[in-house]
């Protein structure tokens, strides 16, 4: 097995809501990121996909459990301790538009990052930018233009340019494409592959987009109110899902491979149960049509289950 590059250990992130009472946005998660390998992250709106990255980014700090980058936990070391680590977990966010200082020309917040950090010396700053242009695919021509005078797809690669100016390792991208046309969504993710390949980056990619996340990953986890519930294989998981949660999420959305078996579609009952007051046992338990007396007392661990794939489910 390659050496993992991040190794995730049991995050448990809470907030305190306004009213007192405590969400419960991740409740546990493991896993291991290899070098060059990229994790797609999928689930229903409000499972914790997003403060799960934060914290995996250190922009938060997790309640408990350990984020090893090379075997040193990064998730509660100081932000003076952090900075020589800051640069190499990047974070991409849908919102290229917005995550922008407006105030800054494109080729400032290029330069800004590699200027911070020290990465080229001073006099060469302008060239590498220069660069970095080029290897994302953008116009030199676009370095005195203003967020707000680019397209979201410029933006976008604007942002890319910006994580890899740090030549780091890994890659948080969340929903980082989901914004953007179907054509403008294409070329943003095959700079992203082709910049993956050629800098032997890891990702974390979260979307909805289910077709998306099995063409761009080697692996997927699926995430249920701040838990994995299955974890495997990218191509394994797509077509032969395990978890009935899994199950109801890929036969929900439209996958365009004519050779993928029809299996009966599950619906999803009801909506996902709010974090604040998760249910008991198998928290999906209320809405799993295979769900027994077990399933409301009994939490179910995530085991592995034949050929590199793990599932929590009492009965997969
Ligand atoms: N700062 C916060 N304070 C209180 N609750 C929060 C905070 N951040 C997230 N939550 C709650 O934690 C849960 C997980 O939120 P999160 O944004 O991580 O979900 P998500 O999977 O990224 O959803 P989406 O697909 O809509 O982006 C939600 O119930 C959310 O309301
Ligand atoms: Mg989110």
């Amino acid at each position: 097995m390659t050496q993992a590059v991040l190794e995730v250990r049991g995050i448990v992130k809470h907030f305190q809501t306004r009213g007192g009472a405590i969400a419960r946005a991740v409740n546990g998660v493991s896993f291991d990121l290899a070098k060059g390998e990229t994790l797609g992250l999928i689930g229903e709106s409000g499972c914790g996909k997003s403060t799960l990255a934060r914290v995996l980014a250190r922009l938060d700090t997790p309640d408990t459990g350990e984020v090893l980058l090379d075997g040193n936990d990064i998730g509660r070391i100081g932000n003076r301790a952090m900075k020589p680590i800051r640069r190499r977990i990047q974070m991409i966010f849908q919102d290229a538009v917005s995550s922008l200082n407006p105030r800054a020309t494109a080729g400032a917040a290029v330069a800004e990052p590699l200027k911070l950090h020290r990465v080229v010396p001073r006099n060469k700053v302008k060239d590498r930018v220069a660069e970095l242009f080029e290897a994302v695919g953008l116009p030199v021509g676009l370095m005195s233009r203003y967020p707000h005078e680019m397209s979201g797809g410029q933006c976008q690669r604007l942002s890319i340019a910006r994580a890899i100016s740090l030549d780091p390792d890994i890659i948080i991208a969340d929903e980082a494409v989901s914004a953007l046309d179907v054509s403008i969504k294409a070329q943003v993710i095959n700079l992203l592959m082709d910049v993956q390949t050629r800098l032997g980056l890891s990702y974390v990619f979260i979307t909805h987009d289910m077709a998306l996340v099995g063409v761009l990953s080697h692996r997927i986890a699926v995430m249920y109110l701040g838990r994995f519930v299955e974890v495997g294989d990218a191509d394994a998981i797509i077509r032969r899902p395990m978890h009935p949660y899994s199950q109801a999420l890929i036969a929900a959305s439209p996958i365009p491979d004519p050779d993928r078996p029809r299996t009966q579609a599950l619906p999803i009952k009801g909506e996902l149960p709010s974090p604040i007051k998760p249910p008991s046992g198998c928290t999906f338990h209320p809405r799993c049509p295979l769900a027994q007396a077990r399933c409301k007392s009994e939490v179910p661990e995530l085991r592995t289950t034949g050929e590199a794939r793990q599932v929590a489910c009492h009965f997969a």
